[in-house]
């Protein structure tokens, strides 16, 4: 027998509520009852989104929706700027390469936050007209979080959009796409709300629809203007995940209940409380200047095997954190406190990371890093 602990930052844990709703009857997606659901996803997203834009429904992963705002906006050809503190930084990049736009890359040391100066500068000195700059709300890969608000101040009055990856971090930690002035915000249902793979959200503002007008990029599966055109009519232009989208709305349900604030002040206190653990454990925070509140990535102490840490953990007690990905592989770990996750998950994860720690030969007093969270969870 064995019990698993999810804390991977994404797939995330599912609620009962939401494995409850995927197992009932399917229906048909062209018909008034499902369109009543689409109405209230429409709806509850725009909430979780911040904004008064449409949030459109994508069946795809996150990816496809970073797809779907490079496509959109672009044209082969066009200069756009990219910012690389991370893979998904990286893959910003990536996708503009592959569709011929000129990505100019503002590269940040892993670990460390962007300086939102950097953007301006870059806009002001470029040589060609920046189009759109790419940024990611948490850089998953390194546990950083970016400050969005102060890019949304900057790029507010220039003619260059702002795009968030908020796939990491949307319905976890801040992201206000109106008040913040962010033109397309992307996200995926795996993370901060609390669902399995598979559905990819977009939001745009009117900025952003100007340059969608006059986008030569190929496309199809990802045409927003078709996605437009059915979303007014409260449709999709192909077979929409309707499995995925009822349950959307139970986590909507569950998101409007708690209310975006306390949601947020749940999550900072999760990553609160890994933090104190982890270097009460006399180890280290990889970002220990812009921590995310999604999730926490800690340096792998001297001396152990980060890769057999993290395999352990799993495949012995069932506690699934998350390794480093590319150049961090084996040097990092990655413990997410996103979604559907309260204390008694962070406190079994440290326990489960004590365990094997302490097995692994780290010297350290057993206990430390969940007593230290305990302490923080009993502060009001
Ligand atoms: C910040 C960020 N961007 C993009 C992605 C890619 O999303 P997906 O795997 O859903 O395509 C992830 C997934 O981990 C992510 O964390």
């Amino acid at each position: 027998m064995r019990k698993n602990y999810l804390l991977t930052p994404g797939p995330t844990p599912l609620p009962p509520q939401i494995s409850e709703a995927m197992s009932r009857p399917i229906i048909h997606h062209r018909t008034p009852q499902f369109q009543a659901i689409l109405k209230e996803a429409a709806e509850g997203l725009k909430h979780v989104f911040q904004t008064k834009n449409d949030v459109f429904i994508l069946a795809s992963s996150g990816t496809g929706a970073m797809e779907a705002a490079v496509i959109n906006l672009l044209s082969s050809g066009d200069t756009a700027i990219s910012v690389e503190g991370g893979k998904f930084g990286e893959r910003w990049t990536e996708i503009c390469q592959a569709y011929g736009i000129n990505c100019d890359v503002i590269k940040v040391q892993w670990g460390k936050a962007l300086e939102p100066s950097a953007i301006e500068s870059r806009v002001q000195n470029a040589k060609s007209k920046v189009k759109a700059v790419f940024v990611t709300l948490c850089e998953t890969s390194t546990g950083v979080a970016t400050d969005i608000e102060a890019i949304g101040k900057i790029l507010k009055d220039t003619e260059a959009v702002l795009v968030v990856d908020a796939i990491s971090g949307l319905g976890a930690i801040p992201c206000s796409t109106d008040a913040w002035f962010c033109d397309v915000v992307v996200s995926g249902s795996q993370k901060g709300l609390m669902l399995p793979p598979g559905l990819g959200f977009i939001s745009v503002s009117p900025k952003a629809w100007k340059l969608i007008e006059n986008s030569k990029s190929p496309k199809y599966y990802f045409d927003l203007k078709q996605a437009k055109k059915a979303w007014d009519k409260t449709d999709t232009p192909f077979t929409p995940a309707i499995t995925l989208i009822i349950a959307l709305n139970e986590a909507l349900a569950m998101m409007r209940q708690d209310g975006l604030e306390n949601i947020f002040a749940r999550h900072k206190k999760m990553a609160e409380a890994t933090r104190k653990a982890v270097k009460a454990l006399g180890l280290e925070l990889f970002a220990p200047d812009a921590s995310s509140d999604a999730v926490t990535a800690v340096k792998v102490p001297a001396g152990i095997d980060g890769e057999k840490l993290v395999k352990t953990m799993r495949d012995t007690y069932g506690v699934t954190i998350a390794g480093g990905q590319s150049e961090l592989k084996g040097k990092v770990f990655r413990i997410a406190h996103m979604g559907f996750i309260e204390e008694f998950d962070i406190i079994a994860g440290i326990a489960c990371l004590e365990k094997v720690l302490a097995q692994l030969g780290f010297k350290f007093s057993l206990g430390k890093g969940v007593a230290a969270a305990q302490e923080e969870f009993l502060k009001k």
